[in-house]
């Protein structure tokens, strides 16, 4: 069977698309208005839906406020979005923290309206170390100038460095928790290296993929913002 990306089968009036619009709504209601234009999905460890997340609020952004949307694929050691949005791999992040090529040049089309996306590049043994120059902080400058929307997708926190120094790149970060599964130690050690690193924690997205939370939380995301960081 021809696999379907994601842009086919979004629907807009879907569980997810309806969790993700009031994630976004949550977050700029309780944070204060549109202020907040770039966003870290990330999570404390492998597998917990960061890039289901990432995506799926991108296309809601683009779609539903119009905005001038970029997504990036910062999860060089595990891309996905390419294969999400259909796009080529490569030219991406990668070949920009070379420094091969200019920012503006990795940017690929989607289908979406509003929506462009920087896919990861291509596939090195060790990307840690590319992060950690200035070159990072000139990338997400040019990208956030020309977007009005930015939404990074990155490794988990707890096994790698870089979605800690990109979250100083973005104005926000917001964690995806497996519901049933992520236990609550490693919750609270991914949340201390956010927030240790002076990162904007607003929200804490729960994917209950196993359904392990009850009915009346009625599909398989429960996003919720700000209210319960604190009582992680
Ligand atoms: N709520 C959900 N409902 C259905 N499938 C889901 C859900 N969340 C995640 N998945 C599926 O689970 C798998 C892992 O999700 P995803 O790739 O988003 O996680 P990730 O945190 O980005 O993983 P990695 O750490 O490997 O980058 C994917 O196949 C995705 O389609
Ligand atoms: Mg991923």
């Amino acid at each position: 069977m021809e696999s379907r990306t994601i842009y086919e089968l979004f629907d807009q009036e879907s569980p997810i698309a309806t969790e993700m619009r009031r994630l976004y709504s949550n977050i700029r209601h309780i944070h204060g208005g549109d202020h907040l234009r770039s966003f870290l999905v990330t999570s404390a460890n492998r597998g917990e839906g960061k890039s289901t997340v990432a995506s799926h609020l991108a296309i809601t952004v683009a779609r539903f406020r119009g905005k001038k949307s970029l997504v990036v694929d910062a999860d060089l050691r595990r891309p996905k979005l390419h294969q999400i949005f259909n796009v080529p791999k490569e030219p991406g992040l990668l070949e920009c923290l070379e420094g091969q090529i200019d920012p503006l040049e990795a940017i690929h089309e989607t289908p979406i309206e509003n929506l462009k996306i920087i896919p990861a590049g291509r596939k090195v043994q060790s990307p840690a170390h590319l992060f950690e120059g200035d070159i990072l902080s000139e990338i997400f400058e040019k990208i956030k100038f020309y977007h009005d929307i930015v939404i990074v997708d990155s490794a988990p926190i707890i096994p790698v460095s870089d979605p800690m120094l990109i979250s100083s790149e973005v104005d926000a970060v917001i964690m995806v928790l497996l519901a049933g599964m992520t236990p609550r130690n490693v919750a609270l050690r991914a949340k201390n290296i956010l927030t240790d690193a002076s990162a904007h924690l607003v929200g804490i997205v729960v994917n209950n993929l196993s359904e392990v939370l009850p009915y009346y939380y009625d599909y398989k995301y429960y996003g919720y913002s700000d209210r319960h960081k604190e009582d992680l």
